[in-house]
């Protein structure tokens, strides 16, 4: 298989992967999640400022995220509430085997908008997925819990203009899905 060959392969094979559908508690080689984030740090970025900032939760880390995030909404949430929620945000890092919290620091030493540094971290963002698929793992970006939340940006080690933008889970698949029919159809019709 020739290079363009493997590529067209892997981006349309690329899905995502939800903490249910993890084999919960196999844990990935850190060397692995090492390579992946090598690959996500390749990411065009304007200016080279390399926006992205990602912090790794495996082992007890992942009790320590999921006892930050289920805290934050049961005091955050007010007569929103809901059970359900605060249940997932507790439970759903203990069924991956890594979770990298996706955070942008603002560029501040060039003229550059706030959204190219987005852009930059989507990329980031599709080369976490693409490899998690190379890799034979699943995994998916949550923006849910405390992505939006200001007042959580700090355990993430982000200041007032920083974002955080999300969460990647990372685990091996128990339970795969296969890429949607309407991909296939969209390519042919555009031919
Ligand atoms: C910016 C962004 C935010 C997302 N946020 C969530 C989310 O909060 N919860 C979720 O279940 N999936 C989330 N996803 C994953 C999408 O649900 C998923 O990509 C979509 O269902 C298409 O499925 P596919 O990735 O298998 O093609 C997000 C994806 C992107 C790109």
């Amino acid at each position: 298989m020739n290079n363009a060959e493997f590529f067209n392969q892997l981006a349309r094979s690329r899905r995502s992967v939800f903490p249910d559908q993890f084999e919960a508690g196999k844990k990935i080689d850190d060397e692995i999640i090492k390579e992946i984030l090598t690959n996500a740090v390749r990411a065009p970025n304007h200016g080279k400022e390399e926006p992205w900032r990602f912090t790794v939760f495996t082992g007890n880390g992942l009790k320590k995220l999921a006892d930050f995030q289920s805290e934050f909404y049961k005091q955050n949430a007010g007569e929103n509430f809901k059970e359900g929620t605060y249940l997932k945000l507790q439970q759903n890092p203990l069924k991956a085997s890594h979770v990298i919290a996706v955070g942008m620091k603002r560029s501040v030493n060039k003229n550059i908008p706030e959204q190219e540094d987005i852009i930059a971290i989507g990329c980031a963002i599709q080369n976490i997925y693409l490899s998690v698929t190379a890799y034979g793992l699943g995994g998916y970006l949550t923006t849910g819990g405390v992505t939006y939340k200001e007042k959580a940006k700090a355990f993430f080690g982000l200041g007032e203009a920083d974002k955080l933008l999300g969460f990647f889970y990372i685990g091996h698949v128990a339970v795969y899905v296969l890429p949607p029919l309407t991909t296939v159809i969209l390519v042919l019709l555009c031919q």
